[in-house]
């Protein structure tokens, strides 16, 4: 739990990773996303490889780096550049709603608190909207 009289400051609080629990939190999130992709034909179709379990771990590595835990996505993959990255994909209001049940349902496998599910959950939202490249 985040202490509500420390505030802000970076030299005081922890990550949101770390506040949330760290890397089997993260595990657990894409786990079960990727568990839900795995089971949608036509959703998993839109991926270039068979085999999810590199796609997961990339997705992992992002979410850890970019709620403040260890930055091993950098290393191997370089800048994020994730709107780019998805331009080969046809992602328009069905593709971003599916991805945004299948998070929503994988969050709601986690013990966040209220405040830490509303702060993911808000940055996915965002993001899914961003990554939107079709009408
Ligand atoms: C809006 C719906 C979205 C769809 C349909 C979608 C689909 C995909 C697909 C098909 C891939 C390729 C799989 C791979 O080989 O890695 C991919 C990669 C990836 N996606 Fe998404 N995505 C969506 C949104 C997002 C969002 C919101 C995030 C982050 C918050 C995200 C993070 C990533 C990452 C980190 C990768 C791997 C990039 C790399 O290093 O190559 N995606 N996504």
């Amino acid at each position: 739990m985040a202490d509500i009289s420390i505030g802000p400051n970076p030299h005081t609080q922890k990550s949101f990773y770390e506040q949330v629990g760290g890397a089997p939190v993260f595990e657990k999130l894409c786990r079960e996303f990727y568990k839900q992709v795995e089971a949608d034909p036509e959703f998993k179709a839109m991926y270039p490889e068979e085999d999810l379990a590199p796609a997961e771990r990339r997705l992992r590595m992002f979410l850890e780096q970019y709620w403040g835990g260890p930055t091993s996505y950098q290393a191997e993959r370089g800048h994020p550049r994730l709107r780019m990255r998805h331009n080969p994909f046809a992602i328009g209001p069905k593709e971003r709603d599916t991805w945004l049940k299948f998070m929503r349902n994988a969050m709601n496998t986690l013990e966040l608190s209220p405040m830490h599910d509303a702060m993911m959950w808000d940055y996915f939202e965002r993001a899914a909207h961003a990554m939107q490249n079709r009408a």
